[in-house]
């Protein structure tokens, strides 16, 4: 058997899952989660997500991959086979459920992410061209959805394909081939320039943001304290969901990143360091957007409340007002910020990637044939995305995102902790972490995985659920949100079963 392909060492790791961390998330949904949810006082409910169930279960995801050696899938079958030996060994008749469908789940939903991520890519590499020429200046909001974009009425109507979309998404698949198809190596080595120059970018970006006028009151309403909104449970949700995303936890990334370290490597305190470095850079993007959005309301008169907004319209729209509007270097500037939000992005784009690859990899035997594995997955990738290239894309882009965030990455948590809090030994597990870690876990770990995560992961499902029934998400048509949400999600359950019930040669060895 091909010895497991290795990072180069540990800092490359710990740099690599900072990159899939760090992403678009820090730029354009942090800072408006927060200024939505009580400015300053956001940063309470924010740190308890991060230590009460961002970090435990990051902790969980990395120890899984480590100890296991394999991805979602691997590890949970493994797991899943550890369980049943002991049951086994107690009783002969009893058996115990094989969880590897779910980690096939995460794998399957992640690749949504990775479909319509490249296709994010592939605006913000359009419009690194177009900020040469400042392309947008006069009517940014024209030029995204109706010049650029080309958007039609509704997701019923499709439409061709818009060409620059097509090249520019041929172009992230092409770069996300590149560095995932010689191993972790060379992810290793892009992640030392992907990581640090966003962070400097951004640096730029808030050093001319601050220094424009208006800046100030632009920040206050970043952070401006509002005590009262931490009475508001939607605020504490949003807290969650964003440590979630955020982290890039529940698609088995994490897993698959942390398979390719060394069964004994220290895994505690790389989990503190991956997330801090994610939350610092989290507030620093906040300072970057909230200064300009300042600076924006006093250039135009308008509210804050009009132009304070996250996702796609912030970067597509927004910043690109802010940039035609700037006294002098405007060209620089876009590309500046175009040039961030590429970096920014391909590291965690890459990341589902490599996750979804290693578990074919590990569950076929082919770690000898990543370069194909990758190809035929990043071709799959680019002809899946050509949907979100047509003039309807940008509302299927947006419903599976939706669908993503709000279902997706709190399912397959739940199950992450439900698995290891009661169909393993977790107190064996904490100890094993333990052995290997800087910092030791206390038994409130375990008490975090079994009951604290899952109860909020439980009542933020239902509340989404209700939320759902209640109101048709931004009024979508009911087909449209079946056909991209619950259809997609099913979808993937029914595919995680059936690769789970493929048996594979190489399987066979760790029948036990
Ligand atoms: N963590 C990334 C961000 O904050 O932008 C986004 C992300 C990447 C989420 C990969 C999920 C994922 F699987």
């Amino acid at each position: 058997m091909a010895l497991r392909d290795r990072w180069n060492n540990r800092f490359a790791f710990v740099m690599a899952a900072v990159g899939s961390a760090v992403g678009l998330g820090n730029v354009w949904r942090f800072p408006f989660v927060c200024y939505d949810s009580g400015g300053g006082a956001f940063l309470i409910p924010f740190f308890v997500a991060l230590f009460t169930a961002g970090i435990p279960l990051m902790i969980l995801e990395y120890a899984l991959g480590q100890r296991m050696q394999g991805s979602a899938p691997h590890a949970l079958f493994k797991v899943s086979q550890i369980r049943k030996a002991e049951r086994r060994a107690k009783d002969p008749k009893k058996s115990s459920p094989n969880w590897e469908w779910v980690g096939w789940w995460a794998l399957l939903v992640g690749s949504t992410i990775s479909f319509y991520y490249a296709v994010i890519m592939s605006w913000a590499f359009n419009y690194l061209y177009h900020s040469l020429k400042v392309s947008w200046a006069g009517n940014e909001s024209g030029f995204f959805y109706q010049t650029f974009l080309r958007l039609s009425e509704g997701p019923g109507v499709l439409g061709g394909v818009s060409l620059p979309i097509v090249i520019g998404l041929a172009i992230t698949w092409i770069l996300i081939y590149f560095i995932i198809s010689k191993g972790v190596g060379r992810v290793g080595k892009v992640v030392m320039i992907t990581v640090p120059l966003p962070v400097l970018l951004m640096v730029i970006l808030v050093i001319r943001g601050v220094t424009l006028p208006g800046a100030i009151e632009g920040l206050s309403y970043y952070l401006t304290p509002d005590f009262s909104k931490l009475l508001d449970p939607k605020v504490w949700l949003a807290a969650y969901s964003q440590v979630f995303f955020s982290l890039s936890l529940g698609f088995g990334i994490l897993i698959a990143y942390a398979s390719y370290m060394p069964k004994d490597s220290e895994i505690t305190n790389n989990a503190f360091l991956t997330s801090l470095a994610d939350a610092g850079i989290s507030f620093l993007g906040g300072f970057a957007v909230f200064s300009t959005l300042g600076y924006l309301t006093q250039a135009t008169g308008s509210p804050i409340t009009e132009v304070a907004k996250g996702g796609p319209g912030l970067a597509f729209v927004i910043y690109p007002t802010v940039i035609s509007k700037l006294p002098w270097l405007q060209g620089f500037f876009g590309v500046v910020f175009f040039l961030m939000l590429l970096t920014l992005g391909i590291d965690s784009a890459f990341s589902i990637v490599e996750g979804v690859c290693t578990g074919i990899q590990d569950k076929w035997g082919l770690h000898r044939h990543k370069s194909k594995v990758a190809f035929v997955f990043c071709l799959v990738g680019f002809i899946i995305g050509l949907l979100f290239c047509t003039k309807g894309g940008l509302y299927w882009l947006d419903i599976a995102d939706h669908w993503v965030n709000n279902f997706g990455l709190a399912v397959v948590g739940l199950f992450e902790c439900i698995i290891i809090g009661y169909f393993f030994n977790i107190g064996a597990f904490r100890k094993e972490i333990n052995s290997v870690s800087e910092i030791q876990l206390g038994k409130w770990w375990e008490i975090t995985i079994k009951y604290f995560t899952p109860l909020v992961l439980v009542i933020f499902l239902i509340w989404n659920i209700v939320t759902e029934i209640r109101t048709a998400y931004e009024g979508y048509p009911l087909w449209a949100l079946i056909l991209g949400g619950w259809a997609v999600s099913i979808g993937a359950i029914v595919g995680g079963i059936i690769l789970m019930k493929i048996r594979t040669k190489h399987r066979e060895e760790f029948n036990v």
